[in-house]
């Protein structure tokens, strides 16, 4: 499969999930229509993928994969709507349209950023699902991730260090926290609802998810410089101008460019012990450096 074919086969079967188990609530009320908004407003849906690619590798793709792909991708849509709010980055334009708050109004933003943060719990949850063990395992993963632990966290460093120098180390530290755990968490939910079990594999995953994770966030930080604000879809300039903590501003543009590559590098190497059927995932990585968007 060529990674356009994987791609638009990920984002076929994680949109016709979320569609299907969205839907269940019509009438469609002001809150669902801000929810809907932002999940399906033009994401890449680069987080379902690596859960689909990861998953392959120990089978086929089912119901608990689906679900894992898209409880993520609802994390990712609630932290992306609360992130563009005033109180945050205080963003107008976020996939080349209106920020949620813009598009609604604020309060609509943060109540569809909480719905979608319970919904990917009732995606993992449904009573419907072959295992209640696995659900659990798959409810702690993305707790982990995407909470204290993880991604609540990195926001917090994050914010907290506007206008601040941090060093390498606590860039890294944030960067990690705030992108990277979300996508450690894609990959090892992927593998865990096809029944991965051997400490190994999961090793080479993690070791995978650190490498791609940082490199994500290292690249987007370097297309906030390099890529205009239509290939955006947000507005470019847009770290600077809030003075947020950056790997371009820390090393350089070309610095920043290098570590993406040593990233890279260092992902592929990760899981080459899976051979062929890592295809997918290499795919992926080099999808994710050489992105513009
Ligand atoms: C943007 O994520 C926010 C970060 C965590 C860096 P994506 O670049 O995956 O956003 P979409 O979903 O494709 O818009
Ligand atoms: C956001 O990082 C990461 C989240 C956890 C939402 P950014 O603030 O860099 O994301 P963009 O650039 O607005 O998409
Ligand atoms: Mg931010
Ligand atoms: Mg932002
Ligand atoms: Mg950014």
């Amino acid at each position: 499969m060529t990674l356009n074919d994987f791609s638009q086969y990920a984002r076929r079967r994680v949109d016709d999930y979320l569609t299907l188990n969205l839907g269940q609530y019509e009438p469609a009320t002001h809150l669902q229509n801000a929810m809907a908004y932002s999940l399906f407003n033009g994401g890449k849906r680069v987080r379902p993928m690596l859960t689909y690619a990861a998953a392959s590798l120990f089978g086929e793709a089912n119901n608990l994969t689906d679900a894992s792909a898209a409880a993520i991708e609802s994390i990712h849509a609630y932290s992306l709507i609360h992130d563009d709010l005033p109180a945050m980055d205080d963003d107008d334009l976020r996939r080349g349209k209106p920020t949620c708050h813009i598009q609604y109004d604020e309060a609509t933003a943060i109540l569809a950023g909480d719905a979608l943060q319970t919904f990917a719990f009732e995606l993992l949850s449904n009573p419907k699902h072959q295992s209640t063990k696995v659900q659990l395992q798959l409810i702690q993963e993305l707790v982990h991730a995407s909470g204290r632990h993880g991604m609540v966290t990195g926001q917090m460093i994050d914010l907290a260090n506007v206008g601040n120098s941090i060093n390498i180390d606590e860039l890294e530290q944030m960067h990690q926290h705030k992108t990277g755990a979300l996508i450690r968490a894609s990959i090892r939910m992927g593998a865990i609802s096809t029944g991965a079990k051997s400490e190994a594999d999961f090793a080479a995953l993690d070791a995978y998810a650190a490498a791609i994770g940082l490199a994500f966030q290292v690249q987007d930080d370097i297309i906030d410089i390099t890529s205009d604000t239509t290939t955006l879809g947000k507005t470019q300039f847009s770290d600077e101008e809030a003075n947020k903590p950056t790997y371009p501003k820390l090393l350089g543009l070309a610095g920043a460019q290098v570590l993406a590559q040593n990233l890279h590098s260092q992902a592929i190497t990760a899981i080459s012990p899976f051979g062929d059927a890592a295809q997918p995932l290499v795919e992926l990585a080099n999808y994710i450096i050489g992105r513009n968007h």
